[in-house]
């Protein structure tokens, strides 16, 4: 088969060029051609020898994209896109990474020929001869307008859970508290009964929302800790204060074993939220009258290990890895059952990272768990 091993060997000889042409053949610029032009992105190759870098190809894509032919597009700067609306950070940005001949990938808001605002995702590459002189730039075009639409509107949605939600909801939580705590005056034991069922259910939802706009924040980049040195024997103690109730209510005890004052440095608010977090998931799994062992101990010099140990069912081990990844409650019927967001330990695996620590948990099945995260000083 003597075409067959010519080939092979073509190809292998061609290995590096990122190309499946065959040496000798001639017609792959027809190829390339052809390729570009059926391409459904826009693309402009522009000339940065000449006077404005102006382009001088356009696709039928690009075209189409932007509502102007090709008459109205060859040796123009493709700023005519931008219009009036030149003030934008992409715009500066592309402007320096073209005058250092660098590639760049950004999202700029543009206009079509009938005016229509489309934010235009766009990627230019420098083109290279063989002297490794930039002769071309190379401009290819994405409608994202649909994309960032969606992105608003759920980011508007979280604006709405955060002031329309939980604004109100935190003065419905306070009224009921004060009512639960005897501040607002006493009430009989019937009201009282409905009272604990009210403070209960908004506590739920409060911890319901605040996950989502934690979890929100922590995907944004936005989670920002404020870190001071505490004795964390300090947020062992808070989180257990913050659980007494819910504990004590299912018969279960809460029992810290302090082994270590050794001082911290992190967030303590956060590092609380993870230990409420960790103890609240303890109690939810334990059966009634068991013990919840928080302990806080110094394994080195330069490490704070917090454990939350319990007497629940335990967790197979092929179930593990499953556990810190937002909405993976082991069983789906779990949330309902038990209760959350299905966010509580992605959300505390982010936190301890942001500290760079880390987080884990043992477990045998029938025996109970242990979930720990360590903090490193
Ligand atoms: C290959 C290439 C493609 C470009 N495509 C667009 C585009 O689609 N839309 C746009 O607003 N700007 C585009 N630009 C950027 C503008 O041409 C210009 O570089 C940018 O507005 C910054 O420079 P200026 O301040 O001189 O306008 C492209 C640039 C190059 C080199």
């Amino acid at each position: 088969m003597p075409e067959d091993n010519g080939e092979l060997k073509a190809k292998t000889s061609n290995e590096n060029s990122h190309t499946d042409f065959l040496p000798g053949r001639k017609d792959h610029l027809p190829l390339l051609f052809r390729a570009v032009e059926c391409a459904r992105n826009g693309i402009v190759i522009t000339d940065p020898l000449r006077t404005d870098n102006p382009i001088i190809y356009a696709n039928p894509a690009f075209s189409q994209l932007t509502g102007y032919g090709s008459e109205q597009i060859i040796g123009r700067n493709c700023r005519f896109l931008q219009r009036d609306d030149r003030e934008q950070v992409a715009v500066k940005e592309v402007r320096e990474a073209i005058s250092k001949e660098m590639p760049i990938t950004t999202i700029l808001r543009n206009y079509k020929r009938n005016g229509a605002l489309f934010w235009n995702e766009l990627t230019i590459s420098p083109v290279k001869d063989e002297n490794g002189r930039v002769i071309n730039f190379v401009g290819v075009q994405n409608d994202v307008t649909a994309r960032i639409d969606s992105e608003k509107r759920v980011q508007e949605f979280y604006s709405v859970i955060s002031h329309e939600l939980r604004t109100p909801l935190s003065s419905i939580h306070g009224a009921l508290t004060a009512i639960e705590d005897g501040t607002a005056g006493k009430v009989n034991a019937q009201v009282m009964r409905l009272v604990r069922i009210a403070v209960d259910n908004s506590t739920r939802l409060m911890r319901l929302i605040n996950d989502i706009l934690d979890w929100k924040k922590l995907e944004a980049g936005k989670f920002k800790l404020s870190l001071a040195t505490f004795d964390p024997a300090q947020a062992v103690e808070s989180a257990i204060n913050e659980l007494q109730a819910t504990a004590e209510a299912k018969g279960i005890v809460l029992e810290p074993r302090i082994m270590t004052h050794h001082d911290l440095f992190a967030d303590q608010d956060r590092i609380i939220q993870v230990l409420s977090n960790l103890t609240a998931n303890a109690i939810k799994y334990s059966s009634p009258n068991s013990r919840v062992i928080i302990t806080l101990e110094a394994p080195a010099t330069d490490t704070i290990r917090f454990s939350v140990s319990d007497r629940g069912p335990g967790i197979a081990s092929e179930q593990m890895d499953k556990l810190f990844v937002r909405f993976q409650q082991l069983d789906s019927s779990d949330t309902r059952k038990k209760g959350g967001s299905g966010l509580g330990l992605a959300i505390c695996k982010a936190i301890v990272e942001l500290h760079g620590g880390n987080i884990g948990v043992s477990s045998v099945v029938g025996e109970g768990s242990s979930f720990w995260f360590e903090i490193f000083g």
